[in-house]
């Protein structure tokens, strides 16, 4: 359907949030596709989804859905887009959130997906993956991305300036999800962003961890909305420690 959508052009786009915040009729379908795919396989499954989407789970499993991670990108016909599903277990406990224990992010135009389940470590199209094993930030590639509302964007946009002269180099690549497994596969050595939303890092995050990566919050607690941070366990605390220098924690 995504790709139908890409040569078909001529998409019929909506914003959301903010002005560069763009949803396509493609977003809307694809998710109800995916929904109407996993949820008849498996009626007693919760789902919540980018688009809307919100189904509470009476098996304990929910998925967590964002049918075009990227849309930017995908708008563009650019390589960096991607579907990103995982499966949680939720805990009846709800003060003890949920657990992912599987995740897909599948980049279509760059012929790979990526793969992990909880304790069976991470492949890209079925070969094992690993994170790199750079150290000193000095030599990291790191990436990062930008909320949707503009206060934020430029506040976002001064701590990297303080962490660019600090690193090798910086990357933005227009989807958290692609990133994440960026790390997973060691084509970047770290990812960090501020203002995320489940479905953008549940299966990511995921397959970053079993490939052998740290991910956390800037203050080491469970990855959250307010800040994740990706990379190798020993090149995690020297840039959570920059970036928390930085005002990477309140941007
Ligand atoms: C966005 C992408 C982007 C990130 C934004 C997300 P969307 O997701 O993951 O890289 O910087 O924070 O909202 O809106 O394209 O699904
Ligand atoms: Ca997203
Ligand atoms: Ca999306």
């Amino acid at each position: 359907m995504l790709l139908d959508g890409l040569r078909r052009g001529g998409l019929v786009v909506d914003t959301k949030s903010s002005a560069t915040d763009m949803v396509t009729e493609i977003d809307r379908a694809a998710e109800a596709l995916i929904a109407d795919a996993l949820l008849g396989a498996r009626p007693e499954d919760g789902l919540v989804g980018e688009e809307g989407t919100n189904r509470p789970t009476r098996s304990g499993v929910r998925w967590v859905v964002d049918p075009i991670d990227g849309t930017t990108n995908y708008l563009y016909g650019h390589p960096g887009f991607a579907v990103s599903i995982a499966a949680e277990l939720v805990h009846p406990d709800p003060d003890e959130g949920a657990t992912t224990v599987a995740g897909v992010v599948w980049v279509p135009l760059l012929d790979e997906v990526y793969t992990a389940t909880l304790g069976g470590g991470a492949h890209r199209n079925n070969e094992s993956i690993g994170c790199s094993t750079v150290v000193d930030p000095a030599g990291a590639l790191v990436a990062s991305g930008f909320a949707y509302d503009p206060q934020r964007r430029r506040r976002q946009a001064e701590v990297l300036t303080r962490i660019l002269p600090r690193v090798r180099d910086l990357r933005r690549m227009g989807a958290a999800s692609v990133d994440l497994c960026s790390v997973a596969c060691g084509r970047v050595d770290a990812f960090y962003e501020r203002g995320l939303q489940r479905w953008d890092h549940a299966a990511g995050a995921l397959i970053a961890r079993e490939a052998g990566a740290t991910v956390a919050s800037l203050d080491g607690g469970p990855p959250s909305g307010d800040c994740i941070l990706a990379a190798n366990p020993d090149l995690w605390p020297t840039l959570s420690t920059m970036l928390i220098d930085a005002g990477a924690d309140e941007a």
